[in-house]
């Protein structure tokens, strides 16, 4: 992420640290979300020089997450983070900035708003031949995400796609639900992956310690492995039989 624009005139490391240290006050509360979700702005004081002066954010309070029966409650905020860690170690930028802060409601994930186009919908996203989307795919197959819905894909005016919502990731059995099948059994391309080469590699060191901070040591141990699963068979996965592949509801 380094050095490359993020969103708006924002570099990475300029969006992380208006993200950590940036005082956060809530909007509005999004209304289709599932958990107690808000629309804010994270702004420094106005003697801060330089640019990341003040952005929309989304926060998620681990105190509005509404349980489930299938995740440890109150773990979500830092599967966000988790996963947005990984996705910076790879390289792929595919899903926004995201830290793990106090705010307004308590802790919870701040992450940063990005402007879609609108005039790209869900549906044809979930159908394109996309090299970002590929990433997402394979990102969600290392993640074990749960819940890869047609709304969680961001498309940007630039072009990019980015994920959001991935906090049910990480569990230990699989669970892969998403829309994203198109490449299922197909081979991965060599930029793929090189992607998962370097997070083995990463898991190795500064990744794997950072993980260990936001996950249990069974979860990043399953994340290892399915990692070294995908490098052993270089294909995208394929849907299981035995589970619901897809998530209820799929946008
Ligand atoms: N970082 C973001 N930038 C832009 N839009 C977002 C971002 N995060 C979420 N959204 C939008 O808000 C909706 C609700 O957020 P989501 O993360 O799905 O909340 P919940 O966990 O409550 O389902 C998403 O479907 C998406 O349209
Ligand atoms: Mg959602």
């Amino acid at each position: 992420m380094e050095g490359r624009q993020i969103g708006g005139d924002l570099d990475g490391p300029t969006a992380m640290a208006l993200l950590a240290e940036g005082e956060v006050s809530v909007v509005g509360r999004l209304l289709a979300a599932s958990n107690a979700t808000f629309y804010c702005l994270v702004a420094r004081s106005p003697s801060h020089l330089g640019p990341g002066r003040f952005a929309s954010c989304v926060y998620k309070p681990v105190r509005g997450e509404r349980p489930l029966y299938d995740f440890p409650d109150g773990t979500l905020a830092r599967r966000e983070v988790a996963a947005f860690t990984i996705s910076d170690a790879s390289g792929w930028d595919s899903i926004p900035p995201t830290v793990l802060r106090d705010g307004p409601f308590g802790p919870g994930m701040v992450q940063l708003w990005m402007e879609v186009d609108p005039a790209v919908a869900a549906s044809d996203l979930i159908d394109a031949d996309l090299p970002a989307l590929r990433r997402i795919a394979v990102l969600d197959a290392v993640l074990n995400n749960a819940d890869r819905k047609g709304g969680h894909l961001l498309p940007l005016p630039d072009g990019r796609i980015l994920g959001v919502d991935n906090g049910l990731s990480f569990a230990i059995e699989p669970k892969l639900r998403t829309v994203l099948w198109r490449w299922r059994g197909q081979p991965l391309d060599n930029a793929e992956v090189a992607g998962l080469e370097r997070l083995r590699s990463a898991m190795a060191a500064e990744l794997g310690a950072r993980l260990r901070d936001l996950l249990s040591a069974g979860e990043v141990a399953a994340t290892i492995a399915r990692l070294d699963s995908l490098l052993a068979q270089r294909r995208f996965p394929r849907p299981d039989r035995s589970r619901p592949a897809i998530p209820w509801p799929p946008f």
